[in-house]
């Protein structure tokens, strides 16, 4: 039984293989076998979402099992059950645990239920099923993908953390730039800089955008005001922009065939303007599509072992 926190609870290989399969999947259909027939999986959702929920139950309705979405304030735990008890509970019933949450350690509290795999839709700190979906798009989109790289420009936040290490995973190299005072936190970065070692990745930290887009084949931002932070959004406007924008003027510094990403939902003229969003070098919607296929391939692997 094997939860997914965060990248590093999968080793490289076996984010290989789970990409992989989503590769294979997303060309030539789902496996016919249906993995998850006799499967369960509920959903519970502290934080709202489009991409992460729909692309879930789509992920288990392919592979022939059953969701279910609860909102947070739905359950018990609204009126004050503990989240150690909601994930015991939960696993008498199903399957497997897919949860958003604000604080991380909610989610190793479910993780305690001792009996299924708790998968992490989005917590504070790591936003590791958006990762597996980015490195799916950076396959995609790239003939050599250890000789490409990758560029986050802006908060060093939960999608630029699970990106850094999921690229240090699949050797990938990735630059990131931010402000000072929001670099991806330290322990996030030793953890990437360690398995990087292994696979020959480079990870960058940098201030400077124009010196992380240098050459990069793909240049990736997100919000700069994430979900539980509305409070700072002036303050931290402020710090970002206009310097670690992502607008026509610093793809120019890319190379001319970058291509561009977005974890979504965009917050258009402030972390990218609409000309790149929507210009012939992004490529956000095969990352959101690709969301459901990494999704599908990571569910058979943790329940079912396989993903033939
Ligand atoms: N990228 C992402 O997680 O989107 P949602 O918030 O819509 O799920
Ligand atoms: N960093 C953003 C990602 C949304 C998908 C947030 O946490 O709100």
């Amino acid at each position: 039984m094997r939860h997914f926190l965060e990248v590093g609870d999968l080793k490289p290989k076996e984010i290989d293989v789970i990409v992989s399969a989503a590769l294979r999947w997303r060309k030539r259909g789902y496996p016919r076998t249906r993995p998850l027939r006799d499967k369960t999986v509920v959903l519970v959702f502290q934080k709202p979402s489009t991409r992460t929920r729909v692309s879930f139950q789509a992920a288990v309705a392919k592979l022939g099992g059953e969701s279910m979405y609860l909102g947070w304030g739905e359950l018990q735990l609204g009126r004050g059950e503990s989240v150690e008890d909601t994930g015991k509970v939960l696993a008498r019933y199903v399957d497997c645990i897919v949860a958003r949450v604000f604080g991380h350690g909610d989610l190793v509290e479910l993780a305690k239920n001792g009996r299924i795999p708790v998968i992490n839709a989005l917590s504070d700190k790591h936003h590791p099923c958006q990762a597996l979906a980015d490195l799916m798009t950076i396959y995609m989109y790239s003939k050599k993908p250890y000789q490409s790289k990758v560029a986050f420009i802006g908060d060093g936040n939960n999608v630029c953390v699970s990106l850094m290490q999921v690229c240090a995973a699949a050797g990938v190299d990735i630059a990131v730039a931010t402000p000072p005072s929001y670099r991806p936190p330290e322990e996030e970065v030793k953890k990437a800089l360690k398995v990087a070692e292994e696979t020959g990745a480079s990870v960058i930290l940098t201030d400077d955008p124009r010196e992380a887009v240098r050459d990069a084949d793909f240049v990736y931002t997100d919000v700069f005001v994430s979900m539980g932070q509305e409070a700072e959004r002036n303050r931290k406007l402020a710090e970002f922009l206009p310097t670690y924008q992502v607008n026509a003027s610093l793809m120019s510094h890319a190379k001319p065939t970058a291509k561009f990403m977005h974890c979504m939902p965009m917050h258009l003229g402030e972390e990218v303007t609409p000309e790149v969003a929507y210009g012939p070098q992004s490529v956000i919607y095969d990352q959101a599509e690709n969301r459901m296929h990494t999704e599908a391939s990571l569910l058979a692997y943790l329940l079912r072992g396989r993903v033939k």
